[in-house]
């Protein structure tokens, strides 16, 4: 089924603005993705209609946000495929829930136990395991990448032990767009008796996970990359790890009865959802998902896999341009650099065009040190973009080389 790019342009308010006179040309959908007035209506309509705190009170706004609350979280548990509602935790994004989860191993891990992380990971995905290592003095072993970009799978299995307790992995890399094979690397990794988890921060705005059929451990992903508001996203864990590991985060609403000798704590998923949290994003986040199930996620797919071979061919055209990672399996995203010309300057060229990208290191510096380069400029495509701003894209890129050459 072809997409109607026309219309569904008409849903993104933002991209009808200017930006520096010229109109917009978004595309750092790697970092966040624009929101549809339809997500954006229904943060308004909770504040304007039924503000209020979540399984609390008697009085009808508070039952009509629960009610809205909770119906969100189950929009979260069918799109994923998840067995029960109680494994879907609603966090504040990725990052969160990545870190509840190596807080939560700290009375799990001991010494000699051995984590593997990719080497393409973002930093969120590294850092919570570097620290969890210091805390329980497990090690931390690297998963190479090969120049293509992908994952060195055959070290990936020598790497295996039966030391091995934990295994890490984006599910699309931020960095390069490959599509990482993690259902063959959940599958090995059980062979050792090790979990994995999987960031799929990247993932879900490509891609519709099946959660059941990959028989992950840990799921996780942030909103705002699938249309949805920042500040809220989520982690799935199986029922038997969620319940063997300790609450993150103490105070309301994760006890179930609290004294000053002992409080006891709350059922699954509420033990690991202190605090009041974030209820607009929630329902909006539910929002975001009918959205994009509204459109197809293949649909979907198969449009930007064509955006992404229309635009690395025209790119490729440009002498001195170089695309880091080849990966037959990749999703839209075009990290590239001009010869002898920083990213930077490229992305401040870029910009007074109206196009955005992003440059940098992308919080994934150890990509950037494999390449031993500084940085990219990166290309990031969604379903709302088109060919005309490909060309502009092409025609931007080839005005900052003339300038900066
Ligand atoms: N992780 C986000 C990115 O790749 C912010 O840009």
């Amino acid at each position: 089924m072809a997409l109607d790019v026309a219309q569904i342009r008409d849903d993104f308010p933002i991209l009808k603005r200017t930006v520096n006179g010229k109109p917009l040309v978004y595309l750092d959908n790697a970092a966040t993705s624009q929101k549809p007035q339809q997500v954006i209506d229904c943060i308004v309509d909770y504040y304007s209609r039924y503000n209020a705190n979540i399984h609390r009170g008697v009085h009808t706004l508070s039952q009509e946000a629960t009610e809205a609350y909770e119906s969100a979280r189950k929009k979260v548990q069918a799109h994923f495929n998840i067995g029960h509602s109680h494994e879907v935790i609603l966090t504040s994004g990725t990052t969160h829930g990545i870190n509840l989860v190596a807080s939560g191993f700290t009375s799990i891990m001991k010494q000699g136990d051995e984590i593997l992380v990719s080497a393409m990971e973002h930093h969120s995905n590294i850092v919570p395991w570097q620290m969890l290592c210091e805390r329980t003095g497990a090690q931390m072993k690297v998963i190479p990448m090969l120049e293509d970009g992908t994952l060195d799978m055959e070290a990936y299995q020598a790497l295996l032990s039966q030391s091995t307790k934990l295994v890490f992995v984006n599910h699309i890399s931020n960095a390069l767009g490959t599509i990482n094979p993690i259902a063959q690397m959940i599958d090995r990794a059980h062979e050792y008796g090790a979990a994995v988890l999987v960031d799929g921060a990247q993932a879900c705005s490509h891609i519709k996970p099946d959660l059941r059929e990959l028989d992950v451990d840990f799921y996780v992903t942030s909103a705002h990359k699938l249309c949805g508001p920042t500040g809220i996203g989520m982690l799935y864990g199986k029922e038997e790890w969620l319940k063997r590991l300790p609450p993150y985060q103490g105070g309301g609403e994760m006890i179930a009865e609290v004294t000053f000798e002992k409080t006891t704590y709350a059922d699954l998923p509420h033990k690991f959802e202190a605090g009041t949290p974030n209820i607009a994003g929630g329902i909006a986040f539910g929002a975001a998902l009918d959205y994009l199930n509204g459109i197809g996620f293949e649909a979907i797919a198969e449009y930007e896999a064509g955006l992404l071979e229309y635009a690395t061919e025209e790119l490729l055209k440009i002498p001195g341009l170089r695309i880091y990672g080849s990966s037959s399996e990749r999703t839209s995203v075009i990290s590239f650099n001009l010869e002898d010309i920083h990213p930077y300057d490229v992305g401040t060229i870029l910009d007074k065009l109206g196009i955005a990208v992003r440059t940098g290191h992308h919080c994934a510096q150890p990509v950037m040190d494999f390449y031993r380069i500084p940085g990219t400029v990166r290309a990031s495509f969604a379903f709302y973009n088109t060919r005309e701003e490909v060309d502009k894209l092409v025609e931007g890129v080839k005005k900052a080389q003339m300038m900066l050459s």
